[in-house]
């Protein structure tokens, strides 16, 4: 079902109410992390909440940056945050920045500015308010942070509803590489170990992303979703998260797209329907292994409620809690259930 479909059965005006048998591809506020705007306002306010707590999670270096939890870009709402957007970038007038509408997709609105004048309308208060498997994608022009190619969005936007108007998208890997050969490309000119750390940070930023919006977001029984993450990674392999999809695109642009996206649909169903049987919203067992094809779990709350923060923590690639911190990588197994 459509989001916009979704919407319309869970809202109080159509009245419909989904039996036992029925459930559905979205939650009805899903926007809460698809949004592009409210996903940062939901991670901020949960690094804030963690910091309340005094939570180990929390904890930030010597110039006041989170040292677990930065994995957002700097990111501020305009026209809201315009002064203080000012400010920061007035800190490196050279920086260049992407603007994007919060509420579009597929590359649409996107520009970039290094300029204030470049946005000066957005100064004045308006009321426009404004798995496993995946794939990478490449620009088809080669990164350069030239000015002179600013509005060039074949160079920063990998978006395939761009790419594709390029004169150099290739049709037959439409720019775009199997994470497993991402994998094995990095491995390989980069090393096994900060690859594997790579993985695992991404796999840690889906975790910590679901925690900052499960506080508000309906947890109805009759739903499940296919979130899809866009994970910028950098030079030094940090990675970064840059939104969440809530219909991301099935559609395929090549055979190896159409593979994919025929198991994940398939893998879904798997999971969400398991045996193929009559759907049963009361169904609240852990899916057991063979079902979930090229899934892996991430996270199992049940397991995670025995234990508090520190468990996430601990189970952070590369990091260590003082005496507590004893990641299960050196074993060659992550020791930790809760978390792959
Ligand atoms: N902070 C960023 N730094 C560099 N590139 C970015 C950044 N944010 C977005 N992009 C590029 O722009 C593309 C579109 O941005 P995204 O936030 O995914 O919006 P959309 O909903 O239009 O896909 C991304 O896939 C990425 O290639
Ligand atoms: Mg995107």
């Amino acid at each position: 079902m459509s989001v916009q479909t979704i919407r319309n059965v869970f809202s109080v005006e159509t009245g419909y109410r989904l039996s036992d048998d029925q459930i559905v591809n979205h939650f009805p506020n899903h926007y809460e992390l698809t949004r592009k705007d409210l996903m940062v306002k939901n991670i901020k306010r949960y690094r804030k909440e963690l910091e309340k707590e005094g939570s180990p999670l929390a904890e930030k270096d010597e110039n006041g940056k989170y040292i677990y939890l930065d994995f957002v870009p700097v990111t501020f709402m305009l026209p809201a945050d315009y002064n203080l957007f000012v400010e920061e970038f007035r800190k490196n007038p050279s920086s260049t920045w992407i603007m994007k509408p919060c509420g579009k997709a597929q590359g649409k609105g996107i520009f970039l500015i290094n300029k204030l004048s470049q946005i000066k309308k957005w100064s004045r208060d308006s009321k426009t308010s404004s798995y496993k498997l995946g794939f990478c994608r490449f620009c088809t022009v080669k990164y350069t942070p030239s000015t002179s190619e600013l509005d060039n969005m074949f160079v920063h936007l990998t978006n395939v509803a761009i790419q594709k108007h390029g004169d150099d998208y290739n049709h037959i890997h439409g720019g775009k590489w199997t994470v497993s050969n991402l994998r094995l490309y990095l491995e390989s000119t980069r090393g096994k170990e900060v690859t594997n750390k790579l993985f695992d940070e991404i796999h840690w930023i889906i975790v910590q992303s679901l925690k900052a919006v499960a506080p508000v977001m309906n947890n109805d029984k009759h739903c499940f979703e296919c979130y899809g993450y866009d994970i910028i990674i950098d030079d030094k392999l940090k990675p970064w998260l840059i939104e969440v999809n809530a219909s991301p695109s099935l559609t395929s642009s090549t055979a190896n797209d159409r593979i994919l996206k025929y198991n994940l649909i398939n893998d879904t169903l798997n999971i969400a329907v398991p045996n193929g049987e009559i759907p049963d919203c009361k169904w609240n067992k852990s899916p057991p292994k063979e079902v979930l094809g090229n899934y892996e779990v991430l996270y199992d709350e049940e397991m995670a409620q025995s234990d508090g923060p520190e468990r996430d923590l601990r189970s952070r690639p590369g990091q260590s809690t003082g005496t507590k911190g004893n990641r299960g990588r050196d074993t060659g197994k992550p020791a930790l259930t809760t978390w792959k």
